[in-house]
């Protein structure tokens, strides 16, 4: 009754925000990501009649604040009427901060439950519940570059191409390595019901997924530039206009974006995107990944940078 999976963040080019329903966590909006190859989170999940509740150890150390959330999620796959688990996740980046650590780990949640439950359920399936947990985990099950599309009903994930038919390279800088100001569920609602731009970023959000999905089958690297940085900042602009606005930028946030933009106005292939946290994430051209990496390197307030190609799904531990 114990399984190991491991999961890998995933970065929205087209940024999912707003939810259309809160209950079922369904999204408002489709998106398209890449999954990171070097962060990860293993889980292991080892369920027992012998445990008397649920416990779970993050990086070491016994964590409540996502205990719930994550039983949910086991419930979800399990069924309520499940045993007991105890839980021990490691991740190798900066958790809560606007790196999709969520995304990670209830993309492994899932798998690991499924195998330590006897539960046969495919990829699809396990992304549905996944989504169930955090919107952006649904997306985390598969590799490369990754459509999730809103369908009537539920949601329906694929992957558009594999990291080897373009592997692009993602150079993360960390601003602050704390956890973020708000949770993205209380930031969407608050959005939903306050920004004079949330309509129209709903109403647009179908142009942009497909100019996305037509660079990346095209792999014309700077019609995805475009698109993927106009809604990020499409995205912002409604946390922004929120009411109470909601800013996860900094000052070394904003020194970031003129590193990207002064590289890229200087030729190189590179665009930044960012979400709900203060980590900007830079995509480059694999011969243009050492000159983002130096540059963003220096920017005063960053603390941390990491590097990354795009990656796999999530995947069971033998
Ligand atoms: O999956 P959640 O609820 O943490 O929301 C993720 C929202 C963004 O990261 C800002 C955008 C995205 O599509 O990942």
């Amino acid at each position: 009754m114990k399984a190991t999976a491991i999961a890998r963040p995933n970065i929205a080019l087209i940024k999912y925000w707003g939810k259309r329903d809160v209950e079922r966590n369904l999204p408002a909006v489709g998106s398209i990501s890449v999954t990171l190859q070097s962060l990860y989170t293993e889980m292991s999940i080892e369920f027992s009649p012998d445990y008397a509740a649920d416990e779970l150890v993050v990086n070491g150390m016994s964590n409540r604040t996502m205990l719930a959330r994550l039983a949910a999620c086991l419930d979800s796959v399990a069924g309520d009427g499940r045993c007991r688990a105890k839980i021990v996740s490691e991740s190798n980046f900066p958790i809560a901060a606007g790196l999709a650590s969520s995304a990670s780990s209830f993309a492994a949640a899932v798998v690991a439950t499924a195998a330590a439950t006897g539960q046969s359920k495919d990829t699809h399936q396990l992304a549905q519940l996944a989504g169930g947990a955090s919107g952006s985990a649904a997306r985390s099950l598969f590799g490369g570059f990754v459509e999730l599309r809103n369908t009537t009903d539920n949601i329906a994930v694929t992957s558009l191409r594999p990291a080897t038919e373009w592997p692009l390279q993602i150079v993360v800088a960390i601003t602050e390595a704390g956890p973020k100001s708000v949770g993205s569920t209380t930031a969407m609602e608050i959005s939903r019901k306050s920004s004079p731009f949330y309509t129209s970023w709903l109403e647009r959000q179908e142009s942009d997924l497909s100019a996305a999905r037509d660079a990346i089958s095209a792999r014309d690297f700077d019609k995805l530039a475009e698109v993927s940085e106009h809604n990020c900042l499409k995205m912002h602009s409604v946390m922004w206009t929120s009411r109470p606005p909601i800013v996860y930028w900094n000052a070394a946030t904003m020194r970031c974006l003129q590193v990207v933009r002064s590289l890229r106005a200087a030729g190189r292939g590179v665009f930044f995107t960012m979400d709900a946290g203060p980590q900007v994430k830079a995509v480059c051209l694999p011969e243009d990944a050492d000159a983002v990496f130096d540059a963003l390197a220096d920017a005063q307030g960053v603390s941390k940078v990491m590097v990354s190609g795009i990656g796999e799904g999530a995947t069971l531990q033998a």
